[in-house]
């Protein structure tokens, strides 16, 4: 039986016509987009048959390899741009410990109750249970022991991306446009981290023009992969 409903907590709409509300409804919390009328409500769900169809992908699809998961499992990894979490809750099913850094603090929440749901399925708990989620700008955590960053920040016309047409721009409406993304790379090239992934549509330019130690390219994102210089030694 799913919980009542509670008051929905609109937002007024603000100078660009956006409208938003943030309601708890069949038991999770959700967003939706009242300026988009014919739109679906936006809400974590890690349990998805996509995300179950790139966690059978496993260790040798490009996003575990772009975080060296195919290596070695058991990596401590910053998400530094979380999003809807597909990306980290992915990585973390297989086998990594992620950190989720989400700055906007309606998504933030949304994560935060996706976590709470997916502890509760005994499917996806033991990923859960490997995830943290922090409510801040991922700048102030790339400092910490990582063993490889990962940056998703938004683009426009974002080609093969994990989140549906719709969800991207609903969240970019929310969260904005990442245009700092550069000063995020540059933050994360001066940490301790063995490699930082920048992933990017197939033909983006390079972030910030920084010139990557190597690239892994799939059908329409590639992995921008750097090696900051102050990373202690691991085996690549
Ligand atoms: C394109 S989405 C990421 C989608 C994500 N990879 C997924 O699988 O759902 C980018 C997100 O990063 C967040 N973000 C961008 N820069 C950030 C920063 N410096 N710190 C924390 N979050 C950031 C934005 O608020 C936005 O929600």
């Amino acid at each position: 039986m799913s919980a009542a409903p509670q008051p929905a907590s609109p937002t007024p709409a603000d100078a660009r016509g956006f409208s938003f509300v943030l309601e708890t409804r069949d038991g999770r919390l959700q967003l939706v987009a009242r300026h988009h009328p014919g739109y679906g409500p936006v809400f974590v769900d890690w349990l998805a048959a996509a995300v179950a169809r790139r966690i059978a992908a496993g260790r040798r699809q490009l996003l575990a390899r772009a975080a060296g998961l195919h290596q070695r499992s058991g990596l401590r990894i910053l998400d530094a741009t979380a999003g809807m979490g597909r990306d980290g809750f992915t990585l973390a099913a297989l086998g990594a410990h992620v950190t989720l850094a989400e700055r906007n603090p309606t998504v933030a929440a949304l994560l935060a109750d996706g976590r709470r749901r997916a502890l509760a399925d005994p499917a996806a708990a033991a990923a859960a249970q490997r995830l943290e989620i922090v409510a801040g700008d991922a700048r102030d955590l790339v400092e910490a022991d990582w063993d490889a960053i990962l940056l998703d920040p938004m683009y426009p016309a974002q080609g093969k991306a994990a989140l549906s047409k719709k969800e991207l721009q609903v969240l970019r409406e929310l969260a904005g446009d990442d245009a700092d993304a550069a000063d995020v790379l540059e933050a994360a090239l001066r940490s301790r981290a063995a490699r930082v992934a920048v992933k990017r549509p197939l033909q983006a330019p390079l972030l910030g023009g920084r010139v990557p130690a190597f690239q892994l390219k799939g059908t329409q994102a590639r992995f921008d992969i750097y090696r900051p210089a102050r990373a202690e030694f691991r085996p690549a």
